[in-house]
């Protein structure tokens, strides 16, 4: 199959990128990438924003992947209406899930929305927080400095980049028996025991933290400014009252369990 990538330098698109490429051709585009072929990645220098691009970059996959740069999708969307497109995977966030209303929330659902709208057939994986947020954290841990938690007790069933990447190559690739899957690690876990299993990867040493709620409240996340610091803040607020459940479905579509944190964590401190 050929196949083509948006946002294929990020932390989700560039496990896509390696995974897919073992057995299919890849069309890998970025705004800051270097155009060039690496065995079976095409690599090509595509804003989503740039109406004039898409056309000739869809004519000939099987199956692209779309990452939801907001306010951006729209001349993507229409190109692959254009030439037919068989087979979409949407980048999307629990977040269209949550009952309160958020930016977050209001932008992914207007991409699921105009997604849906195009009739193009597409599958839509919804990631709760990626563990990779929690790289922001290694820089405190191995200078030895405290780590700034807000809602240090919050519990989220986090899921690995790799599984939402590997879940997005089966959509791709193969028949899957939904159109949405709600994405999650193998199990809940508070911010001061990932952060524990994180240091003791990295450095050995325990957990070394400093509570930054009553600040973060009012100043916002210091490593994740504008609104998905402030929509992170308030999941984190709920889920220090209420545990966010795991789900089933990196298990469903992959046939093994999702990614343990201890074992992302073994990756990620290396
Ligand atoms: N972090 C979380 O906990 C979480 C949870 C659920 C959902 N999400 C959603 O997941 C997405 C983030 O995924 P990620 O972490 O893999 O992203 P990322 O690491 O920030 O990478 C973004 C990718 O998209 C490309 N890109 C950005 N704007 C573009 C544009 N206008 N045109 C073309 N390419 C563009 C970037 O490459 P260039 O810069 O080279 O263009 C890069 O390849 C967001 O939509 C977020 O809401 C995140």
């Amino acid at each position: 199959m050929k196949i083509l990538i948006t946002g294929a330098t990020g932390r989700v698109g560039s496990h896509l990128v390696r995974q897919l490429a073992e057995h299919h051709h890849i069309a890998a585009t970025g705004r800051t990438v270097h155009p060039r072929t690496q065995g079976r990645v095409t690599w090509h220098r595509a804003d989503l924003a740039d109406p004039q691009l898409w056309t000739a970059l869809l004519d000939d996959v099987d199956a692209a992947f779309l990452f939801p740069a907001f306010g951006h999708t729209h001349h993507f969307i229409d190109a692959a209406t254009e030439v037919g497109l068989q087979k979409l995977v949407l980048l999307s966030s629990a977040a269209v899930n949550d009952t309160q209303n958020s930016l977050i929330k209001t932008v992914h659902a207007e991409v699921e929305a105009q997604v849906e709208a195009s009739g193009i057939p597409t599958v839509r994986v919804r990631p709760t927080v990626f563990m990779a947020n929690d790289l922001a954290w290694l820089p405190a841990i191995r200078s030895g400095a405290p780590v700034p938690l807000a809602y240090p007790d919050a519990s989220m069933p986090a899921v690995a980049e790799q599984d939402i990447a590997a879940v997005a190559a089966t959509c791709l690739t193969q028949h899957v028996d939904r159109d949405t899957y709600e994405l999650t690690g193998p199990q809940s876990l508070t911010q001061l025991e990932r952060l524990a299993v994180l240091t003791k990867h990295t450095t050995g040493a325990p957990a070394f933290w400093t509570d930054i709620t009553d600040n973060a409240e009012r100043d916002g996340l210091p490593d994740m400014p504008g609104p998905p610091g402030e929509y992170l803040l308030r999941n984190l607020a709920r889920s220090s009252h209420t545990p966010v459940p795991p789900t089933e479905d990196v298990h469903e579509v992959l046939g093994r369990a999702a990614i343990d944190y201890r074992v992302w964590a073994t990756g990620a401190a290396a």
